[in-house]
């Protein structure tokens, strides 16, 4: 069989893993693929830095045009990240006729509409399982595994440094900052954490799997997001009291003919089966109508987790392209809107749960029962109140659980109480699953 030409722009952590992989494992691809898998071209700006792999001298170039202008390469894997130039790239590469293959969440979670318009048109394959979980395959799962099923619910930890920070935190008692040094220490952090720790990461992903299973557009918008930099060492040991843990949680539920959304830092009980994801790894809960639970857990990231999800991608197109087929399997399954479906999105404002409330006041006479007064009148009811004297910088931390509450009435209550003169500073909320 004639060989299928490969090329690669971005030399960074994923493409190392995946070249690596390509290197490592040729004839085993060989033989999946039933043609040699061949890396024709390399492009990134950097030529001199040390990867710790060799590599054919001359396969590594500084211009991606020179990947894309090579009509023998048939697929094009983007690992460069960010929206642009990753954005054109993509583009160029489908108008002349490329497969392409993208680990990019951010980019198909903000542009994916327009390149899985452009991929259908041109009559070419997008891969993308590394943009969701790593090594997990859960692209494939949605995809193949799970077309039997209504999707009721996805329920996850997408997020290795949101989960390796909050574990630390649980486990030694850390505060956040310095749990989050750590991580950045080990590599589990980047430099700059923001897109992780405040939740847009998991909510890109969260976006790319709602495409999958429920139809386009893709709107990282229509997902509430809270990040993780309030959480405090106060509120995972409460959250202990109670019987819970807390994590980065990323939420999706259809009811009827609505969906919800949302990501946030969520107390989960202590014997659910997601408490006891720990560190950097990431695990979905997919619930179908016919399947019931399904539980995928492994790496979300790293060089070799996530070059193995590129790779299969290479499999899958070079088996495509062996077979002179395309567009086998639809980006989004049925290529109808959430409008045609009749689904559409439930108001963040509408949404039931119970939450976990700690209030810093004074601590004087009173408070608590001006605190649950305010709550009653919201239609808010008190479940269970734990109120210590932990005095911290002069106000003492006072903790309810409610019962099932509406968002709406818990933004009216919580912006009254914030506003009393005893209350020394914003409310933490965290809302509970079950
Ligand atoms: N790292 C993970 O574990 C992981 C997991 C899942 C998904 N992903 C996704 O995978 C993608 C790649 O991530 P990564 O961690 O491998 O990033 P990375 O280590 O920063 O690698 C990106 C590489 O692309 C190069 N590059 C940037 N702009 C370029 C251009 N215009 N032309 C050619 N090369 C260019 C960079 O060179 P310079 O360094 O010189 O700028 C760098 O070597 C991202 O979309 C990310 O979200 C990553």
């Amino acid at each position: 069989m004639k060989e299928i030409q490969i090329g690669l722009i971005g030399f960074g952590t994923v493409g190392t893993g995946v070249v690596k992989i390509l290197i490592e494992q040729e004839g085993l691809l060989r033989s999946l693929v039933g043609a040699p898998m061949k890396l024709k071209r390399i492009a990134d700006l950097d030529l001199k830095r040390d990867r710790g792999i060799t590599i054919p001298k001359g396969l590594l170039v500084n211009r991606a045009d020179d990947i894309l202008n090579d009509p023998d390469i048939s697929i094009v894997i983007e690992l460069i990240g960010g929206l642009e130039p990753a954005r054109t790239l993509i583009l160029k590469a489908l108008g002349k006729g490329k497969h392409v293959v993208t680990a990019n969440k951010a980019l198909l979670a903000h542009k994916g509409d327009e390149i899985f318009q452009k991929a259908f048109d041109r009559k070419l394959d997008i891969g993308f399982e590394a943009s969701v979980c790593g090594g997990i395959p859960v692209i494939l799962a949605l995809q193949q595994g799970l077309v039997a099923n209504d999707i009721e619910s996805i329920l996850g930890i997408f997020n290795g440094t949101s989960n390796y920070i909050l574990t630390r935190m649980t486990e030694e008692g850390l505060p956040y900052s310095q749990a989050l040094k750590e991580a950045q220490q080990k590599g589990y952090a980047e430099a700059d954490p923001t897109l992780d720790v405040e939740g847009m990461d998991t909510v890109h992903k969260l976006t790319i799997l709602m495409h999958l299973a429920y139809g386009s557009p893709l709107n990282p918008e229509t997902v509430f997001v809270e990040g993780i930099t309030r959480v405090g060492a106060l509120d995972i040991e409460f959250a202990r009291e109670f019987g819970y843990s807390i994590k980065l949680l990323a939420i999706c539920r259809k009811e009827g003919d609505l969906l919800e959304a949302r990501v946030h830092p969520t107390m989960i009980p202590k014997t659910h089966m997601l408490t006891s994801v720990q560190g950097a790894y990431n695990a979905l809960y997919i619930k179908g109508d016919s399947v019931g639970d399904v539980l995928l857990y492994g790496k979300g990231a790293g060089m070799m987790p996530t070059g193995s999800a590129v790779v299969s991608d290479l499999v899958n197109m070079g088996r495509n392209i062996n077979k002179g087929v395309a567009q086998r399997i639809p980006q989004d399954l049925s290529r109808k809107s959430f409008k045609e479906k009749g689904l559409a999105f439930k108001p963040f404002a509408e949404v039931l749960t119970r939450y976990y409330f700690r209030f810093s006041a004074l601590d004087r006479p009173g408070v608590l029962s001006t605190i649950a007064g305010i709550l009653g009148a919201n239609q808010i009811s008190v479940a269970s109140v734990i109120q210590k004297g932990r005095e911290t910088e002069g106000s003492v931390p006072i903790v309810i659980m409610t019962h099932e509450a509406r968002e709406s009435s818990v933004h009216k209550a919580i912006q009254k109480i914030d506003r009393l003169p005893v209350i020394t500073d914003r409310t933490m909320i965290i809302r509970v699953e079950n």
